[in-house]
């Protein structure tokens, strides 16, 4: 039975429950939108959709489907574009943020003049898209927060022809997103938590900033994707990994906080011994997730103590003896190939990668094709070649993550 039969079958609210359920397991923000915008176009059968999240008084474009413009779980360059429009009446967006009630259009090039808000059309000018019916919908969390908009774009009739929202969708897809606006706030909040953790490792060494990891974080996400699906992983075995990996890879280099400032912060090159202090930060990191409660500590122990380790082995810290609980903790022999556990393989090319194209208290960034000729040239002993491959075959898309993760100096 494909999709399609399971929801014209399944009573409507059912569906909802099912699939708020769904929603709460995730962890990560992106994996949570990308979701609930998912499964809200399923349901009304709309070809395209996007998902607006509140920053102060704006609202900025946080996530993007599109059936007709880019298909499929690929790697996409246009999931991290990054733009605000005010809360204001003049907008679509903006006028169901203000008034908090949902909004179904027939037909976006229609609209009566005496409407506060008009339809912005550099989208499908830039595109070539033809936007038509419309359900924009507030996303209201406890305490009657709004968390964001979301925008669902063209539903269809079985024949494929763009039609208006239907009643179903106009009533239960703003049930569906009451519950799933709490998801949205307690993942906003588990990226924050991981910040905040990722800056007190910041506080010790200045590389380490919130827009390193969340790049290192994207990239490796995206790498994932395109080897799982290579693979003919499903959809929804891709998105649970993939939720877990990008969490787990921002916390690769947590140990830093165990290694002191005069290494750390050391200007220019650091000795043998100094650097063998900073080997330790993979043991201090995988020592913080060592319960092993979750897939997601699971996997956060594995890149924080296996992200330098080399598919020829000559990596750090190896098989450790006699374990890394122990005071006299010693590097052992190296690991190399597939015993290095997948997400650390990612991870090695995504942190060098980010640590090659940024500045450094000990060098200044490389270029593009420096960074990239690096990678190449080391694909096969310190990389994994086919990491390094899909690197190199999805490059638009870490451009993109790169522009829409720039260093922010707080004030
Ligand atoms: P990091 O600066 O985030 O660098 C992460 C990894 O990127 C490095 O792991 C290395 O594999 C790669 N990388 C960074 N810069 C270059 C480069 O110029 N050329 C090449 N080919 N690869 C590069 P590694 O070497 O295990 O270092 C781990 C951490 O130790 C670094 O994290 C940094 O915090 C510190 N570190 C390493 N070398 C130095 C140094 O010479 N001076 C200082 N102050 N810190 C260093
Ligand atoms: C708006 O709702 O006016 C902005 C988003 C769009 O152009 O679809
Ligand atoms: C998984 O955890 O299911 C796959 C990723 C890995 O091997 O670390
Ligand atoms: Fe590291
Ligand atoms: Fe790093």
């Amino acid at each position: 039975m494909t999709d399609e039969q399971i929801r014209n079958q399944e009573n409507p609210v059912l569906t909802i429950l099912r699939t708020t359920d769904e929603v709460n397991q995730l962890k990560d923000v992106d994996t949570i939108l990308d979701k609930i915008l998912y499964e809200s176009r399923k349901f009304s059968n709309a070809d395209a959709g996007s998902i607006f999240l509140v920053d102060k008084d704006s609202l900025i474009f946080s996530f993007v489907q599109n059936d007709t413009l880019f298909k499929g779980e690929g790697a996409n360059a246009a999931l991290y574009q990054n733009f605000g429009i005010p809360i204001s009446e003049q907008s679509i967006v903006g006028y169901v943020a203000k008034t908090r009630n949902s909004l179904a259009i027939d037909d976006a090039y229609e609209l009566d003049v005496t409407l506060p808000f008009s339809f912005n059309k550099s989208f499908d000018e830039k595109s070539g898209y033809r936007t038509t019916s419309m359900l924009t919908i507030p996303l209201i969390a406890q305490e009657s927060r709004l968390v964001g908009v979301m925008q669902l774009i063209n539903a269809k009739n079985d024949m494929g022809k763009v039609v208006p929202f239907d009643d179903d969708a106009r009533t239960y897809i703003p049930l569906f997103c009451n519950n799933a606006s709490v998801a949205i706030e307690r993942g906003i909040m588990n990226r924050e938590l991981i910040l905040r953790m990722m800056q007190m490792a910041e506080l010790r060494d200045p590389t380490e900033t919130g827009a390193h990891v969340q790049r290192v974080g994207a990239y490796c996400a995206e790498i994932y994707g395109t080897w799982a699906a290579r693979r003919k992983q499903s959809a929804k075995e891709i998105k649970r990994v993939r939720d877990n990996l990008r969490l787990a890879a921002m916390l690769h280099d947590v140990g830093k906080v165990g290694i002191p400032d005069a290494i750390l912060k050391k200007p220019g090159k650091l000795t043998d011994e100094e650097f063998d202090v900073i080997k330790m930060h993979t043991i201090f990191g995988a020592r913080l997730f060592n319960n092993l409660t979750s897939d997601l500590d699971r996997m956060s122990m594995e890149i924080a103590l296996c992200h330098h380790e080399k598919w020829e082995g000559r990596g750090y810290p190896g098989k450790v003896t006699p374990d890394i609980w122990s005071p006299e903790v010693q590097m052992g022999e190296p690991k190399n190939g597939e015993d290095i556990p997948l997400g650390a393989r990612i991870c090695a090319v995504a942190d060098v990668f980010d640590a090659l194209s940024s500045p450094r208290s000990y060098k200044d960034p490389f270029p593009d094709e420096k960074c990239i000729s690096i990678l190449e040239s080391d694909a096969g002993t310190h990389f994994d070649p086919e990491i390094v491959e899909i690197f190199v075959e999805i490059f638009d898309v870490i451009k993109a993550i790169r522009a829409k993760y720039k260093e922010q100096w707080k004030g």
